[in-house]
């Protein structure tokens, strides 16, 4: 079959359209004949060999996929050859057919075509894992996003608005992609570059602050987080754009009862993520079926072009997700 190979770490130009043996679906396992991929921040991390596929997944790159279900494995009772499917992977997105564990998969809802399933399962359920599952994000409460113009987080505003009947969305851009975010439902969109997002946070809630931060910057916002972060507030991690090491004032922590946890959704046990993906299904699929929260596509490209994906991603220039064409 056709996949993204790697020839050694590195840069976009280390990756280039091969062959690769097509995967037998095991015990429980589903095999997808991909239609469509998408292009997570963690693929290039991994392309540059810092972020290694968990023990027994496969070295190829792609965290999600949409297509027909192709083959099951022994004991796979739900899903039938011709299902029109959409997977959370543990890689091996980024080709011809892709393995699935069965509990993984969701069906693409009707009138949805497979490139736009494809920018869904990542995404979407990192952010209700993180904000609602983790973070215990709830009516009445004020959250901020950092980077409202990454897939993650468009995805994390649409949740919001769309699972809360009352909760401030302020959330931080760069200064083109302020009035794209503020037009996805932010109440508040935060210069990074030109304002602190923390006295931001703090004026506009009366000095309150926050109770759910997500967060992929890391050591960078450690200390800014921290300020901006509520009583009782929780700090999800998800990310660490910004540094793995920094400082914390665990006196605030402590007399402010905050918490800061960090969250890995690709290395979950299955049967966990199996969970995660069951609740997704229940109380976020219907609104994405409904048109309540739209994935943003911004560009689709040929598998082939997956470098061209990866140089625009780490230049920032895309806003939403960038969809690859697979089949
Ligand atoms: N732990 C998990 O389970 C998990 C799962 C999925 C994703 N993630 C992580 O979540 C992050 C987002 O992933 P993604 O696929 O959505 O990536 P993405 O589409 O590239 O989004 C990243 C965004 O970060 C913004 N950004 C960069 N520097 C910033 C800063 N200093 N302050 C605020 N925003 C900044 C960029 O926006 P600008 O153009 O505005 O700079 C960009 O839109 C990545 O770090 C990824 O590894 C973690």
């Amino acid at each position: 079959m056709k996949a993204i190979l790697l020839d050694g770490f590195g840069g976009p130009e280390v990756m280039r359209l091969g062959e690769a043996t097509r995967p037998e679906p095991g015990e429980g396992e589903v095999r997808i004949k991909v239609a469509a991929t998408s292009v997570n921040r963690a693929d290039t991390v991994q392309r540059r060999g810092n972020y290694p596929p968990p023990p027994g997944a496969s070295e190829i790159l792609g965290l999600e996929a949409a297509g027909v279900v192709d083959r099951v494995g022994p004991g796979v009772t739900h899903w039938r050859p011709g299902d029109r499917v959409m997977a959370l992977l543990t890689g091996g997105g980024y080709a011809e057919y892709a393995l699935a564990d069965a509990g993984h998969l969701m069906a693409v809802p009707e009138a949805m075509d497979l490139e736009t399933a494809a920018a869904i399962p990542e995404v979407y359920i990192t952010a209700f894992l993180n904000l609602f599952l983790i973070g215990g994000l709830s009516d009445g409460d004020t959250v901020l996003l950092h980077g409202g113009g990454g897939g993650v987080n468009t995805a994390a505003i649409q949740i919001c608005r769309a699972l809360l009947s009352h909760c401030r969305i302020l959330v931080t851009a760069s200064p083109g992609k302020i009035a794209r975010v503020k037009a996805l439902g932010a109440d508040r969109v935060i210069d990074y570059r030109n304002e602190n997002f923390a006295e931001v946070v703090r004026d506009f809630t009366g000095g309150a602050g926050a109770d759910v931060i997500l967060d992929h910057i890391g050591a960078d916002y450690l200390a800014k987080n921290q300020a901006a972060l509520a009583v009782q507030g929780r700090l999800v991690v998800i990310g660490l754009m910004g540094g793995a090491t920094g400082q914390i004032n665990l006196g605030i922590m402590m007399v402010k009862r905050q918490r800061i946890i960090g969250s890995v959704l690709r290395a979950l046990p299955k049967e966990r993520k199996t969970a995660i993906v069951t609740v997704f299904t229940e109380r976020v699929l219907p609104h994405i079926a409904q048109g309540d929260c739209r994935p943003l596509i911004h560009r689709a490209l040929p598998l082939a072009a997956a470098a061209d994906a990866h140089a625009e991603m780490e230049a920032s220039g895309h806003f939403g997700k960038i969809v690859l064409q697979v089949s």
